[in-house]
């Protein structure tokens, strides 16, 4: 069967958690935004989302979730794909939410990435990668992202992606502070440092970076300074991830959650322990054990989620990213 379906479809799908293992910004832009050079991964803590679509004379669109999120960003990512795919329909979403909010993991836009990839499966519709694109980038800078996953450089807004090999499947933990950072602000309190003489720097650095991405390269996160300086708490969490045995810790995005990766999965599990029991954290404090996701297994796990609804030629989206 090709075209739009005519009965109701449901899926369950995981919409997974990123972390930026490098983070420059190297100036502002004429549109306001920041010119950056990433290296996005995803890891493994997901929230779960069921989207059921079911064919109308109306495009209607409605979202429940456990968090109280106002104005969530999967109810205008199901209307811009519905509009794209020139496709009606109800669209009935549920999340249940596992990553922690405002924090720099990326959450609201992984689920907002993966209305843009189940969507088009449950419609029948024909949406290819570089559309999805356009539209992600639509909702924000990270959302194109979250149609690729495993290990990406993003440049340019963040939205220009290039697909790295994935990389090993190191341990993690997470340490979500509990403390929300506006992201607007991180960059208004950033912008001003910014020099022309350290972007030359910053872009050598990062490229050395790519081309040998491993265990204690130079790596770094822009952002620290002005949100360590900011929230005191930061700081102290990445020395105690450190003493706890971590390779390197960095905050991702513009915070405020830390990562820390690790050699081993019993190194990791047991700094998790450290972290997480005992007087590690404070009561709004949460650590999380994780394992980066490469794009090979981020990509199966989509492929399971759909199977059911997989149509030749519709899904996966065509992609010149993906051959
Ligand atoms: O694209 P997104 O909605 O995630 O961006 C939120 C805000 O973060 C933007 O309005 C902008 O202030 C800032 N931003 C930026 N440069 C980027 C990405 C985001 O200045 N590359």
């Amino acid at each position: 069967m090709s075209g739009p379906v005519r009965e109701l479809r449901r899926a369950r799908v995981r919409a997974a958690a990123k972390i930026n293992l490098d983070l420059r910004v190297l100036g502002r832009r004429p549109d306001g935004f920041h010119e950056l050079r990433t290296i996005f991964q995803t890891v493994s803590l997901a929230d779960i989302i069921d989207i059921a679509f079911a064919p109308g004379r109306r495009a209607e669109v409605s979202v429940e979730d456990d968090a109280g999120i106002p104005d969530n960003l999967m109810a205008r990512a199901a209307r811009l794909a519905m509009e794209a795919m020139r496709i009606t329909g109800r669209v009935e979403m549920r999340l249940r939410k596992r990553i922690p909010m405002g924090a720099g993991l990326g959450g609201g836009s992984s689920d907002a990435a993966a209305v843009l990839l189940a969507l088009p499966a449950l419609a029948g519709g024909r949406l290819s990668m570089e559309e999805l694109m356009v539209l992600a980038a639509q909702l924000g800078s990270d959302v194109p992202f979250f149609l690729l996953g495993g290990t990406a450089v993003g440049i340019g807004r963040g939205t220009e992606l290039f697909p790295l090999p994935d990389a090993p499947r190191w341990p993690a933990v997470l340490v979500a502070p509990g403390i929300h950072v506006d992201t607007p602000g991180a960059y208004a309190a950033l912008s001003p440092r910014l020099t022309t003489e350290s972007q030359q720097n910053k872009i050598v650095s990062f490229q050395a970076h790519v081309w040998d991405l491993g265990f204690g390269k130079p790596a770094g996160n822009d952002f620290e300074t002005v949100v360590f300086e900011r929230h005191g708490r930061l700081p102290v969490l990445k020395k105690a991830l450190l003493r706890a045995g971590a390779s390197m810790v960095m905050m991702t995005g513009s915070g405020s959650a830390l990562f820390g990766l690790f050699p081993d999965r019993e190194g990791a599990s047991q700094a998790w322990r450290r972290m997480a029991g005992g007087s590690g954290l404070r009561a709004e404090e949460k650590a999380y054990r994780v394992s980066l996701v490469g794009r090979t297994s981020y990509r199966s796990m989509w492929t399971r989620a759909l199977a059911e609804h997989i149509i030749p030629g519709i899904w996966p989206p065509r992609s010149r990213y993906m051959r």
